[in-house]
């Protein structure tokens, strides 16, 4: 593994209730059985503080498991699931369950995995509300949605998501996006930040090699320069290790600003 520095993965936003969450967090998707115990037990260990599973994933009680045997207090850790769009109606019952299956007794953030049906839904948002007043979700928010569902969200109840999950990297940036969620107070979390980039960009390698990183960590450190969190998802125990190594080295604004944007092979 290549890197400098630090492997320190508790930088933190802060979100609309007050709560920190980490920059970076471990993806889960795909991740099962022991594999995924493993994984999330080998990222705790190199210090990650934030971990991103979803009812969807069918991993939740293996993440809820790693969580019990890593011996990383509860509390430091932000635990993020998500409500499957086909439970709509069942949310109390859905958060229950992944409640059971992660052996916690509150998340840190719920999320909407997707529009239920395509639409914004305020009666399933109203429902998420009411649940984190109860307790069961230090925040809650959306994944999947545009900026016009989220403004939805907000005139029928005067709320707005704390977070909005979305795919994200440098060949998805949108600036008007970001700022449509900055302006908002709407925190932008990205998903799938290393398969969406071509990791032989000649751009990135470059940048990567005068800092004497991998570009896979030029990517998520573009991201947290950002401030957009990154949830890189491995199950790789030196992968795990070499994606959190992000914090001893910073990228310079005009490089962000070179990466910003599609490629010119993705631009048509
Ligand atoms: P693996 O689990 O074998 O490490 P994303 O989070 O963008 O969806 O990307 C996930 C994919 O990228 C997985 O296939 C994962 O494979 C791979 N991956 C994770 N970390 C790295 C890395 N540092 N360099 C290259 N590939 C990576």
């Amino acid at each position: 593994m290549r890197g400098t520095g630090l492997l320190i993965a508790n930088e933190s936003v802060t979100l609309t209730s007050g709560a920190h969450m980490a920059v970076l967090g471990l993806g889960t998707w795909q991740a099962r059985g022991r594999i995924a115990v493993n994984a999330v037990l080998r990222a705790l260990d190199v210090g990650y503080r934030h971990i991103d599973t979803a009812t969807m994933y069918g991993n939740e009680e293996q993440v809820g498991q790693a969580v019990a045997e890593s011996g990383v207090p509860r509390e430091e850790i932000f635990v993020t699931t998500k409500l499957p769009p086909g439970r709509a109606g069942r949310e109390r019952a859905t958060l229950k369950e992944s409640l059971d299956a992660l052996g916690l007794d509150y998340v840190d953030l719920w999320l909407i995995h997707w529009p239920p049906s395509g639409g914004a839904r305020p009666d399933v948002w109203t429902r998420l509300l009411d649940l984190q007043a109860e307790g069961l979700a230090r925040d809650v928010g959306v994944s999947n949605y545009s900026v016009r569902q989220i403004d939805e969200l907000e005139r029928a109840t005067g709320r707005l998501p704390a977070v909005n999950q979305i795919e994200w990297s440098p060949a998805l940036f949108d600036g008007d996006m970001l700022e449509a969620h900055r302006s908002r107070g709407v925190q932008l979390e990205g998903y799938s930040p290393l398969k969406t980039t071509n990791l032989r960009d000649p751009r990135l390698v470059q940048i990567a090699e005068e800092r004497g990183v991998t570009p896979a960590q030029v990517i998520l450190r573009w991201h947290i320069e950002h401030r957009i969190v990154a949830i890189p998802k491995s199950t790789n125990a030196e992968r795990i290790a070499e994606n959190a190594a992000i914090f001893g080295f910073e990228l310079r604004p005009s490089e962000v600003e070179q990466l910003n944007g599609p490629t010119p092979a993705r631009r048509h």
